[in-house]
């Protein structure tokens, strides 16, 4: 099977209206470009009608993250976003199997929906095994660009968490190489991240790459706790990912 003919393979029907009323928001392209007062802010208020902490999981596929996440923490609020709809009626059918009341997915390109999220409202955003789209005119659809780092910038609250997980060496020294235009990110130390090494990060995408022996490859960034606090624990030059220190 190649890279990302997993969720187009999955044998997957639409959920019963009650189920994807509960759980599923499916958000043309066209419209929230065309009409965005049409669609409520993505936070917590805006999707969930109360002021827990909101995490999003950006090109969620199946939803494993997010499930695995809203039933381990159901003090928070979890959004798991993807472009493809087919790998999202699986995560819908898992939330509801589990009942899990603190969990929505979204069916939008995340590039489209990143100015519905308002500032300082997202406790942490999950960017794992993203796509790689190597090829230069796929470029403008890639998750790791400038605009990602500018909107975790504005969105994530203080001391919020950006995690990214890759098998590919080029995207993650793209994210470091981008990271001086994003000054209120600082790069977390192993020991610092939020989410320490277990299966709870397993995915499908992650016991695929490990089980062929591939590195792993971790960045986690935290947004400035304090207004102006620019500070780095890492600099640029001497920073890495940390291959295989999940
Ligand atoms: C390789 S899968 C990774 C799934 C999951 N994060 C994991 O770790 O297993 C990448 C997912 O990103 C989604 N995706 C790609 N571009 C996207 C975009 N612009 N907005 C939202 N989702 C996107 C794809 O549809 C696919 O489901």
């Amino acid at each position: 099977m190649g890279r990302g003919r997993y969720p187009a393979r999955l044998e997957v029907s639409p959920p019963p209206p009650d189920v994807a009323a509960r759980y599923l928001l499916i958000w043309p392209g066209h419209e929230i470009y065309t009409r965005p007062e049409d669609f409520p802010p993505i936070s917590s208020p805006g999707l969930f009608g109360d002021d827990r902490p909101l995490e999003i999981d950006i090109g969620c596929a199946t939803g494993e993250l997010a499930c695995a996440l809203a039933a381990a923490r159901p003090e928070a609020n979890y959004l798991g976003v993807d472009i493809s709809l087919k790998p999202l009626y699986r995560a819908v059918e898992v939330a509801a199997d589990r009942g899990l009341p603190n969990l929505r997915f979204l069916q939008i390109d995340m590039l489209l929906a990143y100015r519905h999220i308002p500032a300082r409202s997202l406790r942490a955003a999950y960017v794992h095994f993203p796509a790689p789209l190597l090829r230069n005119r796929q470029r403008k659809q890639r998750l790791i660009s400038p605009a990602l780092l500018t909107h975790m910038q504005r969105a994530l609250a203080p001391g919020g968490t950006f995690s990214f997980i890759t098998d590919q060496e080029d995207l993650s020294t793209e994210l470091l190489r981008l990271l001086p235009a994003a000054p209120s990110l600082r790069l977390r130390t192993p020991a610092e991240y939020e989410i320490a090494f277990s299966d709870l990060l397993k995915s499908h995408y992650y016991r695929r790459w490990e089980a062929k022996g591939r590195s792993i490859l971790r960045v986690e960034l935290e947004n400035a706790r304090a207004e102006g606090n620019h500070n780095r624990s890492v600099s640029h030059e001497t920073g890495s990912c940390n291959e295989g220190a999940v």
